[in-house]
């Protein structure tokens, strides 16, 4: 059996102060807690260090939201895979469609950067999903496809072994539009069955697959119990400790 994992994507968000407080309180109601799921939270860079302080003798893991597929140089502004793990970091956030579409990151790219995060010994959580146009122009399909094949081009089953898969529909991100769980479960279904063509079924029924696109307190259970959804990517419902341990607390 898969164990479900929910983690925090905090986007652009929250001050040092708050964001210290934020996983205190995580911290705290979590503490004694028999978890279901695993928990993890990705804060802005500037505030991995002082989360991981606070979360290191926790169950809580951290993760960071991008970083670059170098290993250093002169690379202004950018944050190389061992900078993040030097900071406590276990996961890293890539090819989210945010960085895809705003930042212009191609499936090359985001597979350089599953490469040097494999390399360095951060699992990704590696993000795909369809935008609303290529839904309703009947490409969803491929488009997961060439995703999944092109991000995920030179890693070895070994090294799928670490990743999650985050499905992602764009037009559910930030939208309050959810895929409805059948929807979301036949995205998960082929996302699956592709792994199983690229790795082996084996490797397949091992990945953790999330879903994410406004997972809310109000519908993560109903999500969360599909077969194919392992977890959730929460990004608006996880900025209040309330709400996004609801979400948590939905694992089945
Ligand atoms: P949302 O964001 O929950 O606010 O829709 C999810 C994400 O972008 O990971």
């Amino acid at each position: 059996m898969r164990r479900k994992v929910v983690a925090g994507n905090w986007k652009m968000h929250k001050n040092y102060s708050e964001a210290v407080s934020l996983v205190s309180d995580l911290k705290n109601e979590l503490i004694n807690e028999n978890l279901k799921c695993d928990v993890i939270v990705c804060p802005p860079f500037t505030f991995l260090e002082a989360a991981h302080t606070v979360v290191k003798s926790s169950e809580i893991q951290l993760g960071a939201q991008n970083m670059h597929f170098e290993e250093k140089g002169a690379f202004t502004g950018e944050v190389s895979a061992e900078m993040l793990k030097s900071v406590g970091c276990e996961y890293v956030i890539l090819g989210h469609s945010e960085r895809r579409k705003i930042f212009e990151e191609s499936d090359e790219t985001i597979n350089k950067k599953v490469r040097a995060a494999l390399a360095a010994g951060l699992r990704p959580i590696f993000c795909i999903g369809e935008t609303l146009e290529e839904r309703e122009g009947g490409k969803m399909f491929d488009v997961l496809g060439t995703q999944l094949k092109e991000g995920l081009k030179e890693v070895d089953a070994e090294g799928m072994g670490k990743i999650i898969v985050a499905y992602e529909p764009v037009w559910a991100i930030g939208t309050g539009k959810t895929a409805t769980p059948d929807q979301a479960e036949e995205a998960h279904q082929f996302v699956r069955k592709t792994l199983g063509e690229i790795f082996d079924d084996g490797v397949a029924e091992k990945t953790v697959i999330q879903y994410g696109g406004s997972v809310k307190p109000n519908n993560a259970a109903e999500l969360l119990a599909k077969e194919n959804i392992d977890g959730a990517l929460v990004g608006g419902a996880c900025l209040e400790a309330e709400s996004f341990l609801e979400i948590v607390r939905a694992a089945p």
